[in-house]
């Protein structure tokens, strides 16, 4: 094939394979049963994963001499992560956007770079005369094959295998040269443009092949369920040349009745993905009545169905609890290694996640093969997006697929790519006709594609949601980003298919608040399944940045252009796989067992499993008093599926404060934890604010021209009369107030988080800013001498139109402790505040926040659920992980707070009359706010500690216009209090 030919096969959408064997089920095949049970690497494969020889050049302009073919590369892995071109990140804009003027199904002429990747091998002996072929699990984009010089073939489809038979090409017993084109864009660049980083090369495993003359090409196993699910038909299809014995067994290795194609299994141990029991169908093939090849297959019995609108896994009503994960890693990008699917998988279970969507296009096998044996529900995608094509709310000229002819087969081709690889797999139980790729003929066309292979799985497709010319492009109503109300309204409006969401709660940075709204619609519509949070992991790149510090980049930051920038990380977990604090919320929301405890020990608990009873799991409570546990115990319940119930625990309630926490806990280790893991808690919180009881003391006051100050034992505080401020604050012969505009002052403002900067509430709500930063100084203040402490008031007319006032009064004790109390009149016509408090920055040495309230991680006022009340402590230079720095680190529910140095010595603040919202961290909202990464965040010179009464909500339902919801923003109409007393810890 000559470089016009090559040109041509690329630009035409008709053409998306050529001489590529048919796709087959994954299945492993071995010589023997034994090799087979074993499992492990086939002897029948040859990896040709490791070290290519490669060349890089930016399009086709130019042939390729062989001997220039001498740069390096490893496979698997992207051309663009190693040194060659650059990664690329856009969401919905296609890479090439603004450089090339171009519609479907033109291709980019002048960058589309070529990757060549040349390989020897040598066919293994042992292979004798058997036929040869060569597999490649994942290329991007497309892709040409030569061996010795002779054309073997081309394909496109990234995430598919790629099979040609090489057979006819080898030199047997001596060096083979495979020569290999990767192109970055074809017009299967079209239909993949997922939001992810773009990237081209060979990214999943390559193979050499062989099978026995007799052999068993392909496998597909259904399983059908009667008689109330007491009885099981399994029946395997096998697509053979020769003659074939198959026994099934159970787990317990017991082998079931059936003459190797159908089986009939009474009372079937069922697969879910809360039991996901397997059987294991041996197969062995006959040639002459000698066993040729072995394959060990597992088979989930399971029943996926809909019945009167409602999906149903065995008969049960099933409700999502998912996430979308794009295959990433910081370092490898979707060259993910198995120990990273592994993570992912435990991760997963051990958060309460039931649900996967492959989004957007099917995974590396191995993650199926995890989600069959630890049971997780997973929607396989088809590798279909074709977003920048279409418009929402019309139908855009250039939109593809739609119903366009040229486009029908190469679409098609993906759906039963992806079918016919996956289709053993009992995890997977909805087929994805892909995401945003509008709507249209060739939707419908995959939809009954699917249908038609395979009628033990249901059809799923978004698309439908904004173009409702096709509704049969899915089974279910499928929508992203719907808020709690559109749900409702949904309900109201005589449904006729089940809803799911199969995205939400995005999880860009400092997000998922209001989750747990969501969570409730499943109680409330059965008709509700669930929903799954946009995503699992962040898509950021680990590189050096220009100050020599390793960091997270995200689009732009490697100069490519246009960009989405920070839009591609919205993970639960960093990219390179450490749990974010939303990661705790999606657990609880998440959470089986749904406990209310009182203040007597009274436990009330749901549960949610289908399968599960509760007394496979251990139950922990404790009382706690003033972070010491009073009492505590370990008990067992029965609860049936789905069932409620009751219970007292035995506790001698203290007279005072304390906190009663029941949790449901693992009582074995499992795969993905270990004994006592938590499941699911309640808690009940009785604590008030502490009371001071310490003697009162003498002390001085001295009341000069501009300052006034209070002395007494250990302490001195001296108030600025004209600056209207503490301009020192000394316990123990300790300075706290760095300068006077570092001092405890108003602030009405934070470092937008994402959520915030994508409804523009930054703009909005700008005059915070400036009312934050300028507050004009009050006239000067006069003090009160009173017989217990020193009284003073300052008043600040605010830098804002219309005009607002705060006032801040202080009253020193005479041993020293301030009570401080802040005061705001509601105004009529001033956008809303980001949070009501004071700052203040004290010296670097006080680094350790410990606070009661609720922890340990981070938490805002839409998103506290899943977080325990007690005492907490965190370092106060944390890093939340966030790929633009923003918003973090704050802290709910707090009655005490302290920031201590190494000596212990430090401040404690403490709340009045009602819970505070308090952080430390080493940046002032502002600082953090002009930070583009965490590495042009200033060095670390002091803590900023903040305290709080109101702090608006995070938000999550989407990161493009929402809003937190209601109840969780603070209008400034309304009249607001802080009250907090600071004491010295010494
Ligand atoms: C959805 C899309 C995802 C991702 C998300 C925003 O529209 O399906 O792929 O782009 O929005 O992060
Ligand atoms: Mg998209």
């Amino acid at each position: 094939m000559n470089i016009n030919e090559i040109r041509q096969v690329l630009s035409d959408p008709t053409v998306f394979q050529i001489n590529r064997l048919p796709a087959r089920s994954s299945h492993h095949y071995y010589p023997t049963l034994t090799e087979a049970k074993k499992g492990g690497a086939m002897p029948w494969r040859k990896c040709l994963n490791g070290t290519w020889k490669f060349h890089y050049r930016e399009n086709l302009d130019n042939a390729l001499a062989d001997s220039e073919i001498n740069g390096e590369i490893t496979v698997p892995g992207h051309i663009q992560m190693q040194g060659y071109g650059k990664p690329h990140y856009t969401n919905t804009m296609y890479p090439w956007d603004g450089h090339e003027e171009i519609v479907p199904p033109q291709i980019p002429q002048g960058f589309n770079p070529v990757g060549t990747y040349v390989k020897e091998i040598e066919i293994p002996t042992s292979w004798g005369s058997q036929d040869v072929s060569i597999c490649f699990e994942g290329v991007e984009t497309a892709i040409n094959v030569w061996l010795n010089g002779q054309y073997v073939g081309f394909s496109e489809d990234s995430f598919t295998p790629t099979r040609f038979d090489l057979t006819p090409f080898v030199n047997r017993g001596n060096i083979n040269i495979l020569k290999v084109e990767v192109y970055r864009y074809s017009t299967a660049s079209w239909l993949e443009d997922q939001d992810f980083w773009r990237f081209s090369g060979i990214f999943r495993d390559v193979y050499l092949e062989t099978k026995p003359a007799v052999h068993v090409q392909d496998i597909h196993i259904r399983t059908d369920l009667f008689d109330n699910y007491t009885r099981a038909k399994v029946t395997a299809k096998y697509d053979t040349n020769g003659e074939v014995r198959a026994k099934l067994y159970d787990k317990f290795g017991t082998e079931i009745k059936g003459d190797g194609t159908t089986f009939e299994v009474t009372n079937p141990l069922l697969w879910s993905a809360e039991k996901p029991n397997l059987y294991t169908l041996e197969i062995e093939v006959l040639e002459n009545g000698e066993v040729v090849e072995a394959i060990c297959q597992t088979v989930g019995i399971r029943e996926f169905k809909m019945l009167d609108k409602v999906m149903h896994i065995n008969g049960k009503r099933v409700v999502f609890r998912g996430v979308n994960r794009h295959e990433f890693s910081s370092t490898n990008g979707r060259a993910i290694t198995r120990a990273d699917m592994e993570w992912d998988i435990k991760f997963m279970k051990a958060n309460n996640i039931n649900a996967l969507r492959t989004s957007h296009y099917p995974n590396n096998s191995y993650i199926y093969e995890l989600c069959d044996k630890y049971g997780l529900y997973v929607i396989d995608e088809t590798n279909m997006e074709t977003h920048g094509t279409s418009t929402y709310g019309s139908v855009s000229p250039i939109l593809v697929p739609d119903g366009k002819p040229e486009w029908t087969e190469a679409v098609l081709d993906r759906a039963k790519s992806m079918l016919e690889r996956d289709k053993n797999h009992p995890s997977i139980v909805i087929w994805s006709c892909g995401n945003e790729s509008g709507n249209g003929e060739n939707l419908v066309k995959m939809a009954d594609y699917f249908r038609e292979a395979d009628n033990t799985r249901i059809v799923h497709y978004e698309g439908v949601a904004a173009d409702r010319r096709f509704p049969n492009a899915t089974d279910m109503e499928s929508r992203m980003y719907a808020k709690v109300k559109d749900i409702h309204e949904y309900f109201q409006n005589e449904p006729q298919k089940p809803f799911v969401l199969c995205e939400y709660s995005h999880a860009m940075a400092n997000s998922c608040g209001g989750l747990d709204k969501y969570v409730e619609l499943e109680d409330i519509y059965p008709m509700y399944q669930g929903a799954f949070i946009w995503d699992f992991i962040d898509q950021s790149i680990e590189t050096i940045s220009p100050t020599g510090e390793k960091y997270f980049a995200y689009g732009g930051d490697f100069g490519d252009r246009p960009s989405d920038y920070n839009f591609c990380g919205n993970g639960i977990v960093t990219a390179d796989r450490k749990p974010t604090t939303k990661a705790q919320a999606v657990k609880s929301a998440y959470q089986p067992y749904v406990i209310k405890v009182d203040k007597t020990g009274l436990v009330k608990i749901r549960s949610k499993h289908l399968f599960s009873n509760l007394s496979e799991y251990v139950i922990n409570w404790e009382v706690e008093h003033n972070g010491t546990t009073v009492q505590s115990g370990t008990l067992e319940h029965e609860l049936a599926p789905l069932q409620s119930s009751e219970f007292k625990l035995p506790v001698s309630v203290p007279s005072d404060d304390y906190v009663i926490t029941v949790s449901v806990c693992l009582k074995e280790n499992t795969w993905y934890a270990t004994a006592g893991h938590e499941v699911a808690f309640g808690q009940h919180v009785n604590e008030g604010a502490a009371v001071s009881n310490a003697a009162a003391q003498p002390f001085v006051i001295n009341d000069g021209i501009e300052n006034v100050s209070i002395a007494g034992d250990n302490y001195k505080i001296i108030f600025g009369k004209k600056h209207g401020r503490i301009i020192s604050l000394k316990y123990g012969g300790k300075e706290y107030i760095k300068t006077h505009w570092q001092s405890l002052l108003p602030s009405f403002w934070r470092a937008p988080v994402d959520n915030d900067r994508g409804a523009r509430l930054e703009k909005e709500f700008a005059p915070w800013k400036i009312a934050s930063l300028y507050a004009l100084y009050p006239t000067w203040a006069q003090p009160e001498r009173l017989s217990d402490g020193l009284k003073i008031t300052f008043e600040y007319e605010l830098n804002i139109t219309p005009a607002a006032k705060v006032s801040t009064t202080y009253f020193v004790n005479s041993i020293g402790e301030i009570k401080v109390e802040m005061n705001y009149k509601g105004v009529e016509g001033l956008p809303n505040m980001f949070r009501f408090g004071m700052d203040v920055s004290i010296p670097a040495e006080f680094d350790t926040l410990t606070w009661r309230g609720l922890g340990p991680s981070e938490s805002y006022p839409d998103r506290e659920f899943g977080l325990k009340y007690g005492t907490h402590t965190s370092p106060v230079n944390v890093d939340p992980g966030y790929l633009r720095p923003q918003a973090y680190g704050n802290h709910g529910g707090v009655r005490a707070a302290k920031v201590t140095n190494k000596n212990g010595e430090g401040l404690l603040i403490q709340m009045d009359d009602k819970p505070l919202n308090v952080s430390a961290i080493p940046y002032t909202c502002h600082e953090i706010e002009e930070a583009t990464h965490p590495y042009t965040l200033p060095p670390v010179t002091k803590t900023v500690l903040s305290i709080n009464s109101e702090m608006m909500g995070i938000g999550g339902d989407d990161s493009w216009g929402a809003r937190p919801l209601d109840g969780y923003e603070l209008p400034a109409d309304k009249d607001y209090t802080l009250k907090f007393t600071i004491k010295p810890v010494i």
